[in-house]
């Protein structure tokens, strides 16, 4: 059995500047050694490590249906973002993984999807987007309704250019506030989201982003008749181990790194409010 403490060696292959400020970047890493190389799911992450720095953990961004590279896209913040952001293409990192529980895929077979996403927490619904046009007959109706504060804070730009095209696939883009040149929707997510009133019969809702966002969504979901069973988002909480140890992550006896991070809104509903 290998020891879940022990990060193996990935390389970073690609490095794609994602904003205009340099604070998003997208990171594609392959496995040096073929043989730890591991299955996944969408909603799923890893802990990537820096010799001197430290660990932190970031959602994988790529479907399991893209081979021979692993995805992670960091925001710049602290200690070891700011690190992997130093890093050139060639450079070898740690990476201790896949960690945490996935989106329900196999629950949402035969059934519509609509994906939600704010800001730089799409990661992870790329790669359930992904998946599921890897999967598209698996599948009814696939909606993604993406917002940032600008349109350069949008990742995946030529991903998105790509879904706008296909028919299989209806994704609404939003920004905060107006700016020329933009012809797509204005205004904060949870206000689009009531807008294109997306239909809850047979319908599963995923929704990450920023805690404000995801407050003002979900009564729009509950009022177009999502119960809360049908909708699941992923948690972000500080952490440490990631397979359940420590003690650090916890929300009452959950563990967010291995009851989670995904969880249904019937599920949060009964875990003790967080001060
Ligand atoms: C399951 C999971 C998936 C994640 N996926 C991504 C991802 O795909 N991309 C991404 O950019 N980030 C992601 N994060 C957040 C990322 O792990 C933190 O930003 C990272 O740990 C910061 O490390 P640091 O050393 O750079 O910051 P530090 O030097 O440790 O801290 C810098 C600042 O960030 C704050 N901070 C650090 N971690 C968190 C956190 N988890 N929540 C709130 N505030 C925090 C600190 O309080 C401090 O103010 C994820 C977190 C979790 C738990
Ligand atoms: S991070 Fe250690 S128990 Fe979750």
């Amino acid at each position: 059995m290998k020891n879940p403490y022990i990060p193996i060696p990935v390389k970073v292959e690609k490095i794609i500047v994602e904003s205009d400020d340099k604070a998003l970047r997208t990171f594609n890493v392959v496995f040096c050694n073929e043989k730890d190389a591991f299955d996944f799911l969408p909603g799923q992450f890893c802990e990537l490590s820096l010799l001197g720095k430290g660990e932190a953990p970031f959602g994988i961004a790529s479907s399991p249906t893209e081979k021979g590279f692993l995805k992670f896209t960091v925001n710049r913040v602290g200690v070891v973002t700011t690190t992997l952001h130093y890093l050139q293409e060639g450079d070898k990192i740690g990476l201790r993984g896949p960690l945490g529980n996935n989106y329900p895929v196999e629950k949402f077979k035969g059934d519509s999807v609509v994906v939600i996403g704010g800001g730089f927490a799409f990661t992870t619904l790329r790669a359930l987007t992904v998946y599921l046009l890897a999967h598209r007959s698996d599948y009814k109706n696939i909606t993604v309704i993406y917002g940032a504060r600008t349109p350069d804070l949008l990742l995946y730009k030529d991903e998105l250019s790509a879904w706008e095209k296909r028919e299989d696939i209806q994704l609404w883009l939003t920004i905060d506030k107006a700016v020329d040149g933009w012809e797509k929707r204005v205004g904060f997510v949870p206000t689009v989201t009531k807008e294109i009133a997306p239909s809850s019969k047979n319908t599963w809702a995923v929704v990450c982003g920023p805690p404000i966002m995801i407050k003002f969504t979900l009564p729009v979901l509950s009022e177009l008749g999502f119960p809360p069973e049908r909708i699941y988002t992923s948690l972000e909480r500080r952490m440490k181990c990631g397979i359940g140890k420590c003690g650090r992550c916890n929300i009452g006896l959950k563990y967010v790194c291995l009851d989670g991070p995904v969880f249904s809104f019937e599920q949060l509903q009964k875990l003790p409010k967080e001060e």
